[in-house]
């Protein structure tokens, strides 16, 4: 595992826009795993600079994103699917036959999550997986207690999650209660994993993910255990880590 700590939030966004432009760059039908919320915003609006200014090719990148609200229609303003579309995919040159996101409005979750599994093998794996981390620990919406091993499936949010995601929603009671989410065991098949982090918001959990135990309480903590993990943060977000990690 990889720390890298940044000043600022601009800083870790444009690190982690050359590590997945210098793959795309590299393999350029590679397979990314995308994250949504606050977090990779910077990253994406570096990713569109690049496509826009460097003619930097998503034509033939797969894209699979972690998860997504049960119930929430994709035309909702707070649904994932709206969320890459606005803020990634309809300013760059990506293919839509290549994007894939969970499908929330699905009659039949279970049969969804098998097949979502299975899309990602055929498409012989995730090559980087771009990850942000909940206050509380999670990853996706894998929440505390979240099996270690788990695959794609249905998740129950927990209370803070759903207070913390209230501020996209006009009342805390509109938030969905559950979501489908890419398990912790889906994750880590991932061939490298970018975890990123920025405010004091996240220090506690990317304390306990960095040098806490591997634990179940804290899905993140799992990523200890990839062999390729990096953990990008801002100076904020790594403001509760006691080891000697290189600076920006
Ligand atoms: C979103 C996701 C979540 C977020 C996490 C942090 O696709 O998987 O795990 O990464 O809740 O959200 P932000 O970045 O909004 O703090």
């Amino acid at each position: 595992m990889l720390v890298v700590i940044k000043k600022t939030y601009e800083e870790i966004s444009k690190e982690g826009a050359k590590h997945v432009a210098g793959l795309i760059r590299q393999k350029p039908d590679c397979v990314l795993g995308l994250a949504t919320g606050s977090t990779p915003l910077g990253l994406y609006k570096e990713l569109i600079r690049m496509h826009q200014k460097e003619g930097l090719d998503f034509s033939k990148v797969v894209t699979f994103n972690l998860d997504e609200y049960v119930n929430l229609p994709p035309s909702h303003e707070q649904s994932y699917h709206y969320f890459m579309w606005k803020n990634r995919f309809k300013h760059v040159n990506i293919d839509a036959r290549n994007l894939h996101i969970p499908m929330g409005m699905s009659d039949d979750i279970e049969q969804f999550c098998h097949w979502y599994e299975e899309k990602i093998a055929e498409y012989g794996g995730i090559d980087l997986q771009i990850l942000g981390i909940g206050a509380n620990g999670h990853i996706a919406f894998n929440e505390p207690g979240s099996s270690l091993g788990s695959r794609t499936r249905i998740k129950t949010l927990t209370e803070e999650t759903c207070r913390d995601n209230a501020r996209f929603f006009q009342n805390e009671k509109d938030v969905p209660k559950y979501a489908i989410t890419m398990g912790v065991g889906t994750i880590m098949e991932a061939k490298k994993l970018l975890l990123m982090a920025s405010g004091v918001g996240k220090a506690e959990a990317i304390r306990a993910t960095v040098e806490g135990p591997v634990m179940a309480k804290y899905p993140a903590t799992i990523v200890q255990l990839h062999q390729f993990a990096i953990i990008l943060v801002d100076q904020e977000a790594a403001s509760k880590l006691e080891g000697d990690y290189p600076g920006s």
